[in-house]
């Protein structure tokens, strides 16, 4: 329905888009799964080389994967386990250059080697996570960093169970 194509020319500029976008999809609509879907096919379409993106979301001690674009995934991660859970249990996000370097890291597609996980946050409470997997090496930075944690906390108040 929607065309979101874009070149990346600057990252920042690019996220800024990407957020006005998901600010319109997502502005309005109280239905969480709503909401997570159509930002996991956003972000799909307007991010350059990925080969996942997701949400995981809380529900007692695990993570419990939502709606997402790519392979299918593992369903349930322990928090504090993984990327994913690391990020969920510290609150921060992570930013993972290889995949392969990092310890207790969950396989779900073999071909991913990048990975940033951003925690989604309301009143303090950590309610989800956006996970990015890239089959490029070393494909996120800083600028990816603030930008789904811009996204995320956008999100927060827009995907938490009422
Ligand atoms: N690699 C993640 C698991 C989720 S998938 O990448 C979709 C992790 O280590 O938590």
């Amino acid at each position: 329905m929607h065309d979101f194509a874009i070149a990346v020319t600057d990252k920042p500029a690019l996220y800024r888009d990407l957020a006005a976008a998901l600010d319109a999809l997502t502005a309005g609509e109280p239905d969480p799964i709503a909401n997570m879907a159509n930002a996991a096919a956003l972000i799909w379409q307007y991010l350059p080389d990925l080969n996942w993106t997701g949400f995981y979301r809380v529900a007692g001690d695990e993570l419990v994967l939502g709606p997402f674009q790519g392979k299918p995934a593992c369903t349930r991660i322990p928090i504090g386990e993984g990327v994913c859970g690391a990020a969920a249990a510290s609150g921060e996000a992570r930013c993972v250059i290889d995949v392969h370097d990092f310890p207790g890291h969950i396989v779900c597609d073999a071909d991913s080697a990048a990975e940033l996980v951003a925690p989604v946050i309301v009143e303090g409470r950590v309610i989800a996570v956006l996970d990015l997997d890239s089959p490029v090496k070393g494909r996120f930075d800083a600028e990816d960093v603030a930008g789904c944690t811009a996204l995320a906390a956008m999100l927060g108040p827009r995907i938490v169970e009422s």
